[in-house]
């Protein structure tokens, strides 16, 4: 009997339920994928090349035309540079190639905020998404002190740093104002898509869902590590979700390189 008395907020999931399930949907509309880990054995994305070929072949039943792979940069884990990156890449896209795979495969990188990325920054040039935009991320966990001088020296530098899943830093859960200061301070939001589905639980869900109500999300990626990801994200081929992307102004399909 209380029930009618205290309005609950609606999940996410319930939002999507008002809205037509979709025929025939595919992700043809986003054009370019610019976040995802296909290059064989240099992150914790494809282990194998057999896992790359099955991840694009995914990607390209799905609609995609182009991806940009973005390996991790992150000095403790995944050490890799526009060496490693660049020749993964030629593998990636002869492997492609031998397998009939018609997406067009270029590479950049997620670099990752800390002290080593502050000296890269200084030393190397940065693997670009297109033009100047840079893949950033930082930890889950905690604001690390120089991230917002690294943004600004990024820009200083003539870089526009994409900032990776923002609905993903417990930092920032509890201080939603700070998410319009990363827009105020020149950055643009890449929305996982798979964020608003409750794959990485529901706060992160909820965040998604008011960041992207609130118009704030630039582009949209699918950040696919392994063919878990691939099958969730199929699934939001199938689902009331894919009208809310399908009608968001993203940026994939302005992508040129
Ligand atoms: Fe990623």
């Amino acid at each position: 009997m209380f029930s009618r008395f205290f309005k609950r907020e609606k999940s996410e999931k319930e939002k999507y339920n008002d809205l037509p399930i979709p025929a025939n949907a595919s992700f043809a509309f986003l054009g370019t994928d610019m976040h995802s880990h296909f290059i064989a054995g240099i992150d914790d994305g494809a282990k194998t090349i057999d896992d790359s070929i099955v991840l694009l072949r995914n990607m390209e039943a799905m609609g995609y035309k182009a991806v940009v792979t973005t390996p991790h940069v992150m000095i403790d884990f995944y050490p890799n540079t526009n060496t490693t990156i660049r020749e993964g890449l030629e593998k990636l896209r002869i492997a492609a190639r031998e397998n009939n795979i018609g997406l067009e495969i270029n590479a950049a990188a997620e670099y990752y905020i800390d002290e080593y990325f502050v000296e890269l920054l200084e030393k190397e040039p940065l693997l670009t998404v297109q033009k100047n935009e840079v893949l950033v991320e930082f930890s889950m966990m905690f604001e690390p002190p120089m991230l917002h001088n690294t943004l600004f020296n990024m820009q200083k530098k003539g870089y526009k740093p994409i900032l990776a899943h923002p609905e993903r830093y417990q930092s920032l859960h509890n201080n939603f104002d700070k998410y319009a200061e990363f827009k105020d301070r020149g950055c643009y939001f890449q929305l996982n898509m798979l964020s608003l589905t409750g794959y990485y639980g529901a706060n992160v869900a909820n965040i998604a869902g008011k960041l992207l109500e609130k118009g704030m999300y630039d582009y949209c990626g699918t950040d696919m590590h392994h063919e878990k990801h691939a099958a969730a994200i199929n699934n939001v081929l199938k689902s009331r979700l894919y009208t809310t992307l399908v009608n968001y102004p993203f940026l994939n399909s302005k992508l040129c390189f």
